[in-house]
């Protein structure tokens, strides 16, 4: 089964970017065992980072027009961005589902990352595991 893994703005910075809070790997080694570990799971993963909003809303359109469930960290998108909910809710009211995820625990950071525009539309939230958080949100897809 197709899967899309859809990254926000900055993560293209992992393992270099604040690595006390997001961790020393980087998006490569992410990529490579979230591809490894969906594989085992039977998913075949397309794996993307952007650092543009409306390249995101579209992949999300893209999930919505093929049925392909998303997991997504919309990282600083995930508290602002009424567009990216609006096509993740797109994404969820039609049955495809959507986790968001985060590496930090969003909740136990600045008030303004305690706010998510998308969770209220997502499938689930998994957060605050690090790069675990994605290979948690594989398991639970595979469980559904
Ligand atoms: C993040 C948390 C966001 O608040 C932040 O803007 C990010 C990363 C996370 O994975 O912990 O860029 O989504």
């Amino acid at each position: 089964m197709k899967l899309l893994v859809l990254n926000g703005p900055n993560l293209n910075l992992l393992g270099r970017r604040e690595p006390d809070i997001y961790g020393m790997s980087s998006m490569a080694d992410l990529e490579k065992s979230v591809v490894s570990e969906g594989q085992q799971l039977g998913f075949e993963v397309s794996f993307r980072q952007t650092n543009n909003e409306s390249e995101l809303i579209d992949w999300i359109q893209e999930a919505f027009e093929s049925k392909t469930p998303v997991i997504l960290n919309p990282a600083a998108f995930t508290h602002y961005s009424y567009a990216l909910r609006d096509a993740c809710a797109a994404v969820t009211s039609s049955g495809t589902p959507l986790i968001e995820v985060h590496i930090s625990n969003p909740h136990a950071r600045e008030e303004f990352r305690q706010t998510s525009v998308i969770s209220a539309v997502a499938t689930g939230v998994i957060a605050g595991f690090g790069h675990s958080s994605y290979l948690l949100a594989l398991k639970a897809l595979s469980n559904r």
